[in-house]
């Protein structure tokens, strides 16, 4: 069952360029699901449609499969059903723990509302909260109260706008793991934006990549990782070395050597992507290995990081484990696995 459908979604302000480009997406039930991109490329303005906050230009969007938004007509925000996590916590300062928690409930009992948010600062692990204060919490207990405000009227799907960007290091990877774990006890479904490509991969069942407004593409995080469709997706998730190949002879041409063309794409030219830690350095050279040589080397203790050129004037970059200290002119020998070669038909660098 679909939670939020998406359909032809088009927004623009005053721009040329929509915001938001003829989107569609589905989100099912229990899923947790991440929309990607860089900085502008229309995440927030996607999930404010989503949450009723902005008015398509074009589209439909529907939540439980109930049309909230279509042409000339949107459902007023409170009345969709979503729960929303801004990146600032918006909570108000001047309302306790337990008054910001019971803000989203309405129509209810009084006896209700404080069952319930009891019920769910329990579930963020902040029992014993409600009469504390907001500005006298720590960023990640403002971020779990934020959540569990979300989450008291038991909205149909909860939208996250960058909910950990205000955090870093051990404090982000854990929160964003309970926050997982919370959604999923909580058996709602949600749609996060991010900018960070570790907070959708760890976290998300599904990603969607946008860029310029549009989404490029949807899939699992091993999807996305192992088999982006170009090189803007593959570099999204991590280093990865572009090289202009042709394929002759059922193999990817290269100056010292070549790799087996086992997808069997056929002779033409092609852009294909290696990720650095899917090239081998040798031990020793064998016939059939690539030699090339160390352009710089460095050192970052859990491996090295090495720019070698691998003829023509082409350099790759090799994330290295062995003990061995590579230099600057050393010659090695590598060993290219065939499978993990992406190759990128409809080219885009
Ligand atoms: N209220 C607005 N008025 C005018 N332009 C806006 C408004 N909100 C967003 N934009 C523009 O829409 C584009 C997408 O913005 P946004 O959705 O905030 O991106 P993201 O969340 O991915 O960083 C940007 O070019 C931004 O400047
Ligand atoms: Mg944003």
């Amino acid at each position: 069952m679909e939670v939020l459908s998406v359909q032809n979604l088009t927004k623009s302000f005053d721009k040329d360029d929509a915001a938001v480009n003829d989107v569609s997406l589905a989100v099912e039930q229990g899923e947790l699901f991440a929309l990607v991109g860089e900085s502008g490329c229309g995440k927030t303005t996607l999930l404010r449609l989503v949450a009723g906050f902005e008015e398509a230009d074009r589209g439909t969007i529907a939540i439980n499969g109930d049309i909230v938004t279509d042409d000339g007509y949107s459902l007023k925000p409170e009345k969709r059903k979503v729960g929303m996590v801004f990146q600032d916590y918006a909570l108000f300062p001047h309302y306790t723990v337990g008054q910001n928690v019971a803000f989203g409930i309405s129509g209810e009992p009084a006896s209700y509302k404080k069952q319930r948010v009891k019920e769910v600062l329990d579930m963020v692990g902040l029992h014993g909260f409600d009469d504390r204060y907001s500005h006298n919490l720590s960023g990640g207990q403002q971020q779990r109260v934020a959540l569990a405000r979300a989450l008291a009227p038991k909205p149909k799907l909860i939208l996250l706008d960058e909910p950990f960007s205000d955090l870093d290091g051990l404090l982000k990877d854990q929160l964003r793991e309970e926050v997982r774990n919370i959604i999923r006890r909580a058996g709602a479904t949600a749609l996060f934006v991010t900018h960070d490509m570790r907070d959708a991969l760890s976290s998300a069942d599904r990603i969607a990549i946008m860029r310029n407004g549009d989404i490029i593409q949807t899939g699992t995080p091993r999807e996305l990782y192992d088999n982006p469709e170009n090189l803007y997706v593959a570099n999204f998730f991590g280093k990865i070395n572009a090289l202009q190949v042709r394929v002759k002879d059922g193999c990817f041409q290269m100056a010292s050597g070549c790799i087996r063309d086992v997808k069997n794409y056929g002779d033409g030219d092609y852009l294909i992507g290696i990720r650095p830690e899917n090239v081998e350095i040798l031990s020793s050279c064998a016939e059939k290995c690539f030699k090339a040589t160390v352009k710089l080397a460095q050192y970052f203790g859990d491996h090295q990081q090495i720019h070698a050129d691998v003829g023509e004037g082409k350099n790759i970059v090799i994330h290295a484990h062995e003990k061995v200290l590579f230099h600057e002119g050393d010659t090695i020998c590598l060993n290219f696995d065939p499978v993990k070669v992406h190759v990128f038909q409809n080219a885009e660098a």
